[in-house]
């Protein structure tokens, strides 16, 4: 199988790593030894380990998740990913996606000889960021999703799942950055909202720094997690408070939606809806939007917020989250009681 050394990557050389996996890879059954014949034609760019090449723009893909390369790889089929006429890398990348042919198990099977690599630790390139400034940043607007210890978090829904940051390269989490922050990445589907939401508003500076941050993370052991937040007590509410229709047993429900993976509200609105950087608290009696009565709590969660009054990014509809009509009148029965 050709190889090509690095440099510039003209269409014919593209073209010939199409007509490679277009051919020589049929037959083989899907698995780890397909995925390997397959990945010949992603060593040019991503690298014979997978560690990534700054010259082509091409990431470390080694180190990331199953459910999150899959993603990924789904997103530049549909042009979910790499639309933009100015993503130079991911319109470099989007071709390859689709020469990756669902029926014969293509994705699966790169996937998993890509998750079969060692873990690479990419080198620090950038220069200029302040570690220190980052990480403050870090803890207020990323630690919810991406964890203290930057693994990524399960939330249980795989679109939602933020991606380890462990393994990437110091240029490509910048340029992402940017990327989500200016709309060239992560228009029109779901996790990619999610993430442009953190990202709108940060200053190059302020990406500089919390790359620095994310570096001097990678080099922590990578398997000690951090500790589980402690339970949360019981709701304690008023029966009497409580507007018609709406009982105890739904605000208990509603505070395990709101601080779980069912409705993730606490990834923005912190625990016990406290209020952070990317989403204002909810136990106090200011209210933004809305006049905080339970009807219209219900109503803000039906709709989301697609333009908020003064914090960052924006609230999907129901988060974004599968809810039901009842989760929904759940979650703001506890969040009616947080303020009272
Ligand atoms: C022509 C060069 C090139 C080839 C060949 C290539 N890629 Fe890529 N790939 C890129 C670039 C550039 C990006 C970064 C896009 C961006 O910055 O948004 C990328 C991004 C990705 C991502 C997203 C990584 C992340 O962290 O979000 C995945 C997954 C991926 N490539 C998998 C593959 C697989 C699997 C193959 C082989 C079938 C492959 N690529 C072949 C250039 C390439
Ligand atoms: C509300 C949850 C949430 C927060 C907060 C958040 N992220 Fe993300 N992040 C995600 C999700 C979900 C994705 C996957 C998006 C996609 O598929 O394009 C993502 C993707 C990323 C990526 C791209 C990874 C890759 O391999 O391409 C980087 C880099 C990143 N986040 C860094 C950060 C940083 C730095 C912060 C803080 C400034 C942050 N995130 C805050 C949810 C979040
Ligand atoms: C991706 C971040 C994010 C997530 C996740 C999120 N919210 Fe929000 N929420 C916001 C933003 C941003 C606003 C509007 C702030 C503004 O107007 O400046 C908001 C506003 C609200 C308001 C109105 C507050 C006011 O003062 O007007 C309520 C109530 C609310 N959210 C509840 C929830 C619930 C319940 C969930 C979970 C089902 C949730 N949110 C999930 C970001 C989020």
């Amino acid at each position: 199988m050709t190889r090509f050394p690095t440099g510039r990557f003209n269409n014919a050389r593209r073209a010939a790593v199409l007509a490679v996996l277009a051919g020589a890879c049929g037959g083989s059954e899907p698995g780890v030894a397909r995925g390997e014949l397959i990945f010949d034609a992603c060593s040019p760019c991503h690298g014979d380990d997978g560690a990534g090449k700054r010259e082509l723009g091409a990431p470390a893909i080694a180190g990331g998740s199953g459910w999150y390369l899959t993603a990924q790889l789904l997103k530049f089929q549909s042009g979910a990913r790499g639309y933009h006429h100015a993503d130079a890398e991911g319109l470099r990348m989007r071709p390859m996606s689709r020469a990756l042919f669902a029926d014969k198990g293509d994705i699966e099977s790169v996937v998993e000889y890509v998750v079969s690599l060692p873990i690479p630790d990419p080198p620090a390139t950038a220069q200029g960021g302040n570690a220190q400034a980052g990480e403050a940043e870090y803890v207020q607007l990323c630690a919810n999703c991406h964890g203290r210890d930057g693994r990524g978090v399960d939330l249980g829904v795989p679109e939602l799942n933020a991606p380890s940051l462990l393994h990437l390269n110091d240029w490509y989490v910048e340029s992402s950055l940017r990327k989500y922050r200016d709309g060239v990445r992560g228009v029109g589907d779901a996790a990619g909202a999610t993430m442009r939401a953190p990202a709108s508003g940060l200053t190059d500076e302020r990406i500089r720094d919390v790359t620095a941050y994310v570096m001097t993370m990678q080099r922590l052991p990578r398997k000690i997690a951090a500790p589980p937040p402690p339970p949360l007590p019981p709701v304690d509410a008023d029966p009497a408070i409580l507007p018609e229709g709406v009982t105890v047993a739904m605000a208990q429900e509603g505070q395990e939606i709101f601080n779980g993976t069912r409705g993730i509200c606490f990834t923005c609105h912190v625990r016990e809806g406290r209020g952070g950087a990317l989403a204002p608290s909810l136990a106090d009696d200011e209210w933004l939007n809305i006049d905080g009565g339970y009807e219209s709590i219900v109503s803000i969660v039906m709709t989301g917020v697609p333009e908020p009054v003064e914090y960052p990014g924006t609230m999907q509809p129901r988060a974004g989250m599968p809810l039901t009509d009842d989760e929904v009148r759940a979650v703001a029965a506890y969040v009616f009681t947080l303020s009272r």
